[in-house]
């Protein structure tokens, strides 16, 4: 049979769906076969191809990219659907079993920390919590910054205080959970929501150990798609306690970009390596005209580590920040908006590589 006399019905379903399984991910670099992106391939009765892609994260980039990486490899495949390609997006997060020995439902936890002090940590780690929320994940915040929390005065929600419940077990033991606070759909627990704010925090070690521990295990978090935490400055307590109880997705780096604060980053990152925690990778914050650019961006590709992208410094972060309406930067007219959505969404695209590199790890199925 001539080329010409060849119909629609006649290609063949399975060569269709090899060669899609086949497509390498824009965005990730493996086959869409390997990410079991394809839930399905169907030609239709005109002949159209459908194709229904599950992403792993709805915050996936240009998904249209993979539209079109499916059209090439059918062309050339010589499989083109003459009378049309349709490809439909779903997502569904897949998470390591970050619950570790903690019972917890959460698909993914993301650490947030920086070697220095005063580099928009907090702040990004609100903006990743809120930005992965806008692309309609379920998100947790928790604020691992004991001695100086921020995250309610970020989020507008300084004056609450977390209800504690009392739950009852099968066998009829009682337990308490915290309710976190929720704001803007986020989330959020932190020390703020239980101290004086005047109030300073002396701790020792095992206690904010066993803070930490508490936060995490005694809060009714639900089931999560992502827990943002947002670490304190300097040493290594908190990461150390996270990486020995939860298995974290990784961390990432918030840093400024004058080489000062690039040196401080280094050294977390290697402190990051040394207790075992994933680097997902460096966020340069306050880009611009004081600290210069491009600062991080360089440092990441020397270390190699992935660069999610560039936050300038902009008084209208600050301002909303000390508002308590870090919300409002994702509003449509916010200038801040597009840089903080590029680094949401390299961060989950990192966080769902690194489900694939550690295959080892059971993955959990968040229904
Ligand atoms: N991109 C930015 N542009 C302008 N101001 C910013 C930016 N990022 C953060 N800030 C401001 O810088 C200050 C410090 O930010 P933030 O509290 O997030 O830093 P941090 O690293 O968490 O600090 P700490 O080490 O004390 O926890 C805040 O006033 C915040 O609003
Ligand atoms: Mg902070």
């Amino acid at each position: 049979m001539g080329q010409e006399n060849m119909t629609d019905t006649q290609l063949k379903e399975t060569d269709v769906a090899k060669a899609i399984q086949d497509v390498v991910d824009p965005e990730i670099g493996r086959s869409l076969g390997r990410l079991e992106m394809v839930k399905e391939t169907r030609i239709g009765a005109d002949g159209t191809v459908h194709v229904e892609i599950e992403l792993p994260t709805p915050a996936y980039p240009h998904r249209e990219r993979i539209t079109q990486a499916i059209e090439k490899a059918l062309r050339d495949a010589k499989l083109p659907p003459s009378s049309g390609l349709e490809v439909a997006y779903s997502s569904k997060v897949r998470g390591k079993n970050a619950g570790g020995t903690l019972g917890l439902t959460i698909g993914n936890i993301i650490a947030v920390g920086s070697g220095k002090g005063g580099v928009g940590k907090s702040t990004i780690a609100a903006c990743l919590a809120y930005g992965l929320n806008h692309f309609g994940a379920r998100v947790g915040l928790m604020d691992a910054d004991v001695y100086g929390p921020s995250i309610p005065h970020l989020l507008g929600v300084a004056n609450a205080r977390p209800a504690a419940l009392e739950h009852k077990k099968p066998d009829g033991e009682t337990f308490t959970r915290i309710e976190p606070v929720v704001a803007g759909g986020v989330k959020t627990i932190s020390m703020g929501f239980f101290i004086d704010p005047n109030q300073a925090v002396v701790w020792r070690g095992p206690l904010l150990h066993r803070a930490i521990i508490q936060f995490l295990k005694d809060t009714d978090w639900g089931q999560l798609d992502y827990l943002v935490i947002d670490l304190p400055p300097g040493t290594g307590d908190v990461a150390l306690t996270l990486s020995q109880s939860v298995g974290l997705a990784g961390a990432v780096v918030v840093c400024t970009p004058q080489q000062v604060a690039l040196l401080d980053a280094v050294k977390a990152i290697s402190m990051y390596r040394q207790v075992k925690i994933p680097i997902l990778g460096m966020v340069e914050n306050m880009s611009g005209d004081i600290f210069g650019r491009g600062g991080a961006r360089r440092k990441a590709a020397e270390l190699g580590v992935p660069f999610l992208g560039e936050v300038p410094i902009e008084a209208d972060i600050r301002i909303k920040g000390d508002e308590g309406k870090t919300a409002a930067l994702f509003a449509d007219e916010s200038p801040a908006r597009p840089h903080l959505l590029h680094v949401c969404e390299q961060t989950a695209i990192q966080v769902a590589k690194q489900i694939l590199e550690t295959p080892s790890m059971p993955t959990l199925e968040i229904l």
